[in-house]
C-alpha cells in the first residue's frame, strides 16, 4: 500500500485496528463529487460539506473521510448514507461517549478523531467500509458566529477532497440584513489559475460566492498536485451601519444586538510591553519580537503614554516612568528595543507586578490602560507557583484594566495565561512560530490600538438568558454581540440602552426597535438565532470555567453541556458518536483543546493558513448595489419573427432599428412584449449593465471557432429563459438539452439523461459532463458552461452560465462579452452612461441573474441592445439551432 501518497499522519494512540486501516490508493477510490456549501446568516454560519465516494475495487475496502473545520466552529452534525441507509452521529456526554468508546476498543475497533491541525483549523476524520463498487456520501455540518477583528469578519473555507473531483463545488451565501459594505476573496484558492473559477455576486443584503474548478484546474494550483486541490478559500466582508445604536435582529423568539461604533474620538492609552528575554527566547523569537515592537512603537498615538519592560530572572525598565510617545522618546525606545538579547531564566511574576505598578502609579484623567505580556515558556525564577501567580496579578489589578497574554510557540504553560487573562479582563492569544510571528503580534496590538469606549454596559427590557452584557473595553474595528430570548413573544419593540465611557465622560445609547419587522430572514433559517444564541451561550459558560470554583462551576459546566446536548454540538464537553454499519463499530470524536501541541512538530506544519494570507492577491467582486425604481421593457410588439426564412430576418431588423429602439428602451410602460433580459457584468462598477431581446427567438449564446465550440438557444414564450439550449463541439460532437431530457451524442453513441435524476458523469479526452439534479456542468475543451434548469412560477426554463472560457479573447455571440465598462455621466439625474465613447440613455430595470441557482435579483442599468453588442440583434440570431 501506497502511504506516502497520501498525508496522513500517524493518529498516535487512535489507530487502534492496523489491521483494518483505510485504503487509501486513489486509483480504487473515486470521489466523485466533493461540495461544501456554507451559509451566513448575521455573522452566524453554518456550513456544509459533502463528498461522495465510489469505491471501485470488486472488494470491499474502508474508505477515508477526512476535512478541516475553523477550531472556533462547533460540528453540529455528521451523517453517512451508504446503500440508502443513514447513520447518523449522535453527540453524547465526554463520558457516556468515552465508555461507548472503550468498549468499542476492547473489541478491536477502531476510533475517529479531530485533531487540531496549525492555527485555524482542526481536523476531522473518519472512515468507513464499503462493499465492492459501492458508494458512500459523507456529509459533516459545523457551525461558528464570525468574529469582528480588525473591521472584518472572515470566513474560511478549506477544501481537500484528497484527489481531483470532477463534480467539485463550492457555494456561499451571506445575508446581513443591514447591508454588506465589501466582500473580498482571498486564500491560496483564489490564486493565479483558479481566479477564474471563483464567481462572486451582490445585492446591498446578500452576496454569493462559487467556486467550480475545473478537473484541470485542480491539478494547477499553488498547493495543489496529483492529490488535487487543497487549500482555503477566505471570504471577508464588512456590514453597513446606519444605527449608531447598533443593530437588533429579532427571529422566533430570540434576539441578536451588535454595536460598532467607529465615529467616536479616541481615548488615549497607556501601554506597557513586558517582554520575556529568557534564554528560550533566542534567536528568531528574539529577532521576531524586536522587530514588532519597532513596528509597533512607529503605531503608537501621539497621545498614549507608553512603557517598556523586559524581563528574564532580572527584570528591566526602559524608564522609570510611562512616557508620553513624542517622537524623541520612540526614538530612545526604538534603540533600547534594538538592544533587547535573550539571557537567563523567566520571572514573570515579578515583571508582571512592576508592569501594574508603572501604570497605577500615576493615574491619568480620560485615559485608558492596557498590560501586554509576551512570553514563551513556564514561570521559572522567583514566584514559580501559577497560582500564586494569577493571586498577586489580580490583587495588584484590581479589574483596573486588562492584561493581554501572548504566549509564544508551545513550551508556554497556555491555560495558565489565559486565566491570567481572563481574570484580568483581557485575552490570551497564541503567537505561533513561523515565519510570520512578527506579523500575529503587530496583529494582536492593531486589534488594541484604538480604545473608542469603556466599562460598556448593555440593557435591555422584555428579554431573558442573555449572552454576556457588559464589557470593559472596546476598541474600534471590533464588535460587541449579545443574544438572549424575547421574554414574551408577543411584545411589539425591544428596547436597548447601552451606556459607556467616552473619554472619561458617560455617553448612552438608546433605541425601540418594533420587533415585528426586524425578523427578515428566510423561512429556511428560521432557527438561526435561537442557535446562535446557543452557540455563543456555550461559547462563554466553556470560556467562564477557568475563573470559577465549586459549585458555581459545576453549575455553569451542566449549563454548557444541557445546550450542547441540546443544539448537538461538539464541544468539550461533549463527544460525536458514529456508529458505523458493520458490527455495530463504534467511533468517538472529541473537540481538541486550543493550546494541545499539533501532532507534527511546528517547523513541519502547512504554512497556508491564518497569517500567511495576508498581502496576498485579492479578488474584485461584481458590485452591483440596490437602489431606485422598477423598469418594465418597452414594448416593441411589432417584431414577430416565428421561425422567419433567412431571407426576411435581415429586413425585420432592419426596421426595427429604424423605429429607433434607443428611444424605445427608456420609454417605461407596464406593459411589456414578451423579451428575455441579459446581464453584462460591469468591471468595478456599481451596477451591471442589462437589456432585453424580444420572443421568440433563436439565439447564437456562444461560440468560439478557434476550439469549435457553439452553443444556441431557443425560447419559445418563456420571458424568463431557453427552452432549448445546444452546444456543439468539434465536428460530430452535439448536447441537446431541453426543459425535461439531456441527449448527448458523440459521434457514434447516444445518451439520454433525464432532469432530476440520480447525479451522473460521462467523460472522454476533453470532455467532462456532470448532471446534478438541477445543472448541467459541461467542459469542452476551454470552455465551461453550466446549464441550469430553473423553475418560477410555473414557468420551466434553461439558463447557461459561462464559467469558463479562454482568457482575454471575446468570443462571438450574446454572451461572449465577458465584461464591459462604462461611466455614469455626472450631472445629468444619471439616466445617461458613457459606453465606449458614446452617450447612452438608461433607465434602472430588475435584473434576475440566473446564472446563479438562487437567482439573485440586482438593479441594473437598461440599455439598448446595439449599444453594448456591437451590432444588431440579427448578427445574434440563428434560423436553425
Ligand atoms: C445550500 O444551503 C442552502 C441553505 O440551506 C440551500 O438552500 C441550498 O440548496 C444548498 N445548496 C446545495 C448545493 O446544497
Ligand atoms: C476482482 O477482479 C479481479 C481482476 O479483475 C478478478 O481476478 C477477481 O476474480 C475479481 N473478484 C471478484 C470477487 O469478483
Ligand atoms: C475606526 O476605524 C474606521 C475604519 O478603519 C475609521 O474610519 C475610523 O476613523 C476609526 N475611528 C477612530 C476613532 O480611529
Ligand atoms: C430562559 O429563561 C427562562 C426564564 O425567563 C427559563 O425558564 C428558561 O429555562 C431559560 N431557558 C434556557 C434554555 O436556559
Ligand atoms: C440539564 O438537563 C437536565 C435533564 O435534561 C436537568 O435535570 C438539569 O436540571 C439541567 N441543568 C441545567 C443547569 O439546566
Ligand atoms: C448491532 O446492534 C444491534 C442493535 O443494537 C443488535 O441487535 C445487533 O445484534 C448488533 N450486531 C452485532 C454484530 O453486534
Ligand atoms: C431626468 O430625467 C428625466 C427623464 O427621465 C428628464 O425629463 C429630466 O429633465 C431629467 N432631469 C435632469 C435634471 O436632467
Amino acid at each position: 500500500m501506497d502511504r506516502a501518497a497520501f498525508r496522513l499522519i500517524l493518529w498516535g494512540c487512535f489507530l487502534f485496528s492496523v489491521s483494518s486501516s483505510p485504503s487509501l490508493r486513489t486509483q480504487n477510490v473515486d470521489v466523485y463529487s466533493f461540495h461544501i456549501n456554507s451559509t451566513v446568516t448575521s455573522r452566524y454560519a453554518t456550513t456544509t460539506i459533502r463528498s461522495r465516494v465510489a469505491n471501485k475495487l470488486n472488494e470491499s475496502q474502508e474508505i477515508l473521510f477526512e476535512v478541516k473545520i475553523p477550531k472556533n466552529a462547533f460540528i453540529s452534525k455528521f451523517r453517512m448514507i451508504i446503500e440508502g441507509t443513514s447513520y447518523d452521529g449522535v453527540v453524547k456526554e465526554k463520558a457516556e461517549a468515552q465508555q461507548q468508546y472503550t468498549q468499542a476498543v476492547s473489541r478491536g475497533q477502531s476510533a475517529g478523531l479531530i485533531k487540531s491541525v496549525g492555527r485555524t483549523l482542526e481536523e476531522f476524520k473518519t472512515s468507513v467500509t464499503v462493499a465492492a463498487l459501492s458508494k458512500v456520501t459523507f456529509e459533516l455540518t459545523y457551525e461558528e458566529l464570525l468574529k469582528r477583528r480588525l473591521g472584518k469578519y472572515e470566513l474560511l473555507i478549506n477544501a481537500q477532497p484528497m484527489q481531483t473531483v470532477t463534480d467539485f463545488k463550492i457555494e456561499v451565501h451571506i445575508h446581513e440584513k443591514t447591508g454588506i459594505s465589501f466582500l473580498e476573496v482571498k486564500g491560496d484558492l483564489s490564486t493565479d489559475d483558479l481566479t477564474n473559477a471563483i464567481k462572486t455576486a451582490r445585492a446591498d443584503k446578500d452576496a454569493w460566492v462559487t467556486f467550480y474548478p475545473t478537473r484541470d484546474q485542480q491539478t494547477k494550483c499553488k498547493t495543489c498536485g496529483e492529490n488535487g486541490l487543497n487549500g482555503d478559500l477566505l471570504i471577508t466582508y464588512d456590514v453597513e451601519r446606519q444605527n449608531p445604536n447598533g443593530e437588533m435582529t429579532v427571529s422566533n423568539g430570540y434576539f441578536f444586538h451588535s454595536f460598532a461604533p467607529s465615529d467616536v474620538s479616541r481615548i488615549p492609552k497607556n501601554v506597557v510591553f513586558i517582554i520575556d528575554r529568557s534564554g528560550s527566547m533566542h534567536g528568531k523569537k528574539m529577532e521576531q519580537t524586536r522587530l514588532a515592537l519597532l513596528k509597533i512603537l512607529s503605531d503608537l498615538g501621539e497621545n498614549d503614554h507608553f512603557g517598556l519592560i523586559t524581563f528574564d530572572s532580572r527584570v528591566d525598565l526602559w524608564k522609570r516612568e510611562l512616557l508620553k510617545a513624542t517622537q524623541a522618546n520612540l526614538e530612545d525606545a526604538k534603540s533600547f528595543v534594538k538592544k533587547i538579547a535573550d539571557r537567563g531564566a523567566t520571572d514573570i511574576n515579578a515583571a508582571v507586578l512592576e508592569g501594574v505598578n508603572m501604570i497605577t502609579r500615576h493615574p491619568r484623567e480620560g485615559t485608558t490602560s492596557i498590560l501586554i505580556l509576551l512570553t514563551d515558556g513556564d514561570p521559572t525564577s522567583g514566584e514559580t507557583n501559577t497560582e500564586k501567580i494569577t493571586g498577586n496579578v489580580k490583587e495588584a489589578i484590581g479589574s483596573k484594566f486588562p492584561l493581554y497574554c501572548l504566549g509564544f510557540g508551545y513550551d508556554v504553560n497556555f491555560d495558565f495565561l489565559t486565566k491570567m487573562s481572563l481574570e484580568n479582563n483581557g485575552v490570551a492569544r497564541r503567537i505561533y512560530e513561523d515565519s510570520d510571528a512578527d506579523l500575529q503580534l503587530q496583529g494582536f496590538y492593531d486589534e488594541v490600538a484604538v480604545p473608542l469606549l469603556t466599562d460598556i454596559q448593555l440593557n435591555y427590557i422584555g428579554v431573558s438568558n442573555l449572552t454576556q452584557t457588559s464589557f470593559n473595553l472596546y476598541f474600534n474595528g471590533s464588535e460587541i454581540v449579545v443574544s438572549g430570548q424575547i421574554t414574551d413573544n408577543s411584545v411589539e419593540s425591544v428596547t436597548t440602552e447601552i451606556i459607556a465611557i467616552s473619554k472619561g465622560s458617560k455617553v448612552t445609547y438608546r433605541d425601540t426597535v418594533t420587533a415585528k419587522d426586524v425578523s427578515d430572514v428566510q423561512a429556511e433559517h428560521d432557527n438561526f438565532l435561537e442557535r446562535l444564541w446557543a452557540y455563543l451561550t456555550v461559547k462563554q459558560l466553556l470560556d467562564r470555567q477557568v475563573l470559577l470554583k465549586g459549585p458555581e462551576k459545576e453549575a455553569s459546566r451542566k449549563e454548557a453541556l444541557n445546550l450542547s446536548l441540546k443544539y448537538q454540538f461538539v464541544t468539550s464537553l461533549t463527544s460525536m458518536v458514529v456508529t458505523k454499519p458493520q458490527e455495530n463499530q463504534t467511533e468517538v470524536s472529541d473537540k481538541p483543546k486550543e493550546g494541545e501541541s499539533p501532532d507534527r512538530p511546528p517547523a513541519h506544519r502547512p504554512v497556508s493558513h491564518g497569517f500567511t494570507l495576508v498581502g496576498s492577491a485579492g479578488w474584485i467582486p461584481d458590485d452591483p448595489p440596490m437602489v431606485g425604481a422598477h423598469f418594465r421593457p418597452a414594448r416593441i410588439d411589432s417584431i414577430q419573427i416565428d421561425d422567419p426564412p433567412s431571407d426576411i430576418t435581415d429586413e425585420v431588423w432592419m426596421d426595427i432599428d429604424s423605429t429607433d429602439i434607443w428611444e424605445l428602451a427608456s420609454v417605461s410602460s407596464t406593459q411589456s412584449a414578451p423579451a428575455i433580459r441579459f446581464l453584462i457584468p460591469a468591471d468595478g462598477q456599481p451596477k451591471p449593465l442589462c437589456f432585453d431581446v424580444a420572443l421568440p427567438l433563436k439565439l447564437k449564446l456562444l461560440q468560439d471557432f478557434a476550439s469549435e465550440f457553439s452553443m444556441n438557444g431557443e425560447s419559445m414564450g418563456s420571458t424568463n429563459g431557453f427552452h432549448q439550449i445546444i452546444i456543439r463541439y468539434k465536428t460530430n460532437h452535439q448536447l441537446t438539452i431541453n426543459t425535461n431530457s439531456i441527449s448527448y451524442y458523440d459521434g457514434q453513441n447516444n445518451v439520454q439523461y433525464l432532469w432530476g435524476q440520480e447525479p451522473t458523469q460521462h467523460s472522454q479526452v476533453g470532455i467532462y459532463l456532470i448532471l446534478r439534479s438541477s445543472e448541467l456542468d459541461v467542459t469542452m475543451g476551454n470552455i465551461r458552461v453550466v446549464i441550469l434548469l430553473h423553475k418560477k412560477n410555473g414557468d420551466v426554463f434553461l439558463w447557461p452560465a459561462i464559467r469558463q472560457q479562454p482568457k482575454g479573447v471575446t468570443l462571438a455571440g450574446i454572451l461572449g462579452k465577458a465584461d464591459i465598462s462604462y461611466a455614469e455621466i455626472q450631472g445629468s439625474n444619471t439616466s445617461t452612461l458613457k459606453i465606449m465613447d458614446k452617450d447612452v440613455m438608461v433607465s434602472l430595470a430588475d435584473v434576475t441573474d440566473y446564472r446563479f441557482p438562487f437567482a439573485p435579483v440586482f438593479k441594473c442599468w437598461h440599455v439598448p441592445f446595439k449599444a453594448v453588442m456591437n451590432g444588431d440583434i440579427s448578427d445574434f440570431t440563428v434560423t436553425q439551432l
